[in-house]
């Protein structure tokens, strides 16, 4: 095994696994880059149906990937209820699993639904709790870096669980005096990925998941992706004809990033985000929200505190349950199990720490949606 992480696998894994057998397997709900996601339930009296997350990079010879460690102790720092609970590990002689408790519907299979009708009040639920997760994760200073439909769960009385925390990491706010924080870039799946991470930046923060909040809202609006480049190049097309021309007047801290000046920055184009999409919106206060969500400077963003504070939240009408929207859609919805259009093909993910495994769903057809 691995040196290095000899006495985190004690601590965190073997001591506490137990053996897949212990479950039966159902049916596979996901598909990653570097994992794939099965429902199944406890055997003997128990019955208990969960999530397993079977790593694909394990080999029993060194034991599970570093980026599974990060995820298991970042996720036993992160408890709460809009966080996916992690109720353990398990392997067999071949494979190691992550155990969860089973949520029976992601949002991007939700939003794939055409069936699906988000109302105002549901959707300024949804919004909320995934705002509510993002504070906590932010509060005990880590970094989500994957936020993305896919990834935000929700339960079948109507509660969100934001999940996949395998590209998480803690950051620390550096001091004027102190080295910046040298983070990986890129990370995040590229529809849902910052200005600044697009730029290069490897000093960025919590803002980058709040980026990833707004697309998300936006897309909650529209019922489709709303910036769905293929290349680096092309999302900053896309990102600059919906939020203006990347200059250092919206963003004086801009010129310092590494890809400043070698990426082409359209310029000449006005920010139009509440122009194009006030229309999805249908909420003056939404579109407000929205507006300070997709802003290009990380340090104009709203940050999660304040998102919950806006008036978008306590007004009418107000932030309904799920429970509605719920009873009419029984059956478990997953991006995974969601029939397929080439509109919802996903774009390629680059993923950091792991080169081996490339994303096999490249996303073919570029096409340029502007809201
Ligand atoms: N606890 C759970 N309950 C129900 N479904 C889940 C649960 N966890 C994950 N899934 C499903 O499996 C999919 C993939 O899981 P997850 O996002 O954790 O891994 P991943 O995207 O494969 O990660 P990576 O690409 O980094 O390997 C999710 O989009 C969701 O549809
Ligand atoms: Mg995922």
């Amino acid at each position: 095994m691995a040196s290095g992480r000899g006495k985190y696998l004690e601590t965190c894994f073997f001591s506490q696994s137990t053996e897949a057998s212990k479950y039966i397997t159902l049916e596979k709900i996901g598909q990653g880059n570097f994992s794939e996601v099965f429902k199944a339930r406890e055997k003997g009296i128990n019955q208990k149906i969960v999530a397993m997350k079977r790593m694909l990079t394990y080999n029993e010879k060194d034991g599970p990937p570093i980026s599974v460690l990060r995820e298991v102790r970042l996720l036993q720092h992160l408890k709460h209820e809009n966080i996916v609970s992690l109720i353990g590990t398990c392997c067999s002689s071949s494979s190691f699993y992550l155990v969860f408790e089973f949520c029976e519907y992601d949002l991007e299979g939700l939003l794939k639904n055409t069936k699906v009708n988000l109302r105002l009040g549901e959707l300024k639920n949804v919004l909320q709790q995934l705002l509510k997760g993002l504070y906590h994760v932010h509060s005990k200073k880590i970094s989500h870096r994957d936020v993305n439909p896919a990834n935000v769960l929700i339960t079948k009385n109507g509660i969100l669980k934001l999940a996949d925390f395998g590209s998480a990491r803690a950051f620390c706010l550096p001091e004027p005096t102190e080295p910046q924080n040298r983070y990986t870039n890129p990370v995040v799946t590229l529809w849902y990925r910052s200005p600044e991470l697009l730029l290069g930046d490897r000093n960025y923060g919590p803002s980058v998941d709040m980026w990833g909040a707004g697309c998300i809202m936006a897309e909650m609006c529209t019922r489709s992706p709303i910036l769905r480049g293929n290349t680096e190049q092309e999302q900053i097309k896309l990102i600059s004809q919906l939020c203006g021309s990347f200059t250092p007047d919206v963003w004086p801290g801009i010129v310092k990033l590494k890809l400043y000046n070698e990426m082409e920055l359209p310029m000449g184009h006005n920010r139009k985000v509440k122009d194009r999409l006030k229309g999805f919106v249908r909420n003056a206060y939404g579109c407000e929200l929205l507006d300070k969500l997709l802003q290009l400077d990380p340090n104009a963003r709203i940050d999660a505190d304040s998102a919950l504070k806006h008036d978008f939240f306590w007004t009418h009408p107000m932030p309904s349950d799920l429970s509605d929207m719920i009873s009419r859609h029984r059956s478990s919805m997953f991006y995974y199990s969601a029939p397929r259009t080439n509109q919802m093909k996903r774009p390629y993910q680059e993923q950091i720490g792991n080169n081996q495994i490339q994303n096999k769903r490249q996303y073919k057809g570029y096409e340029d949606r502007i809201y």
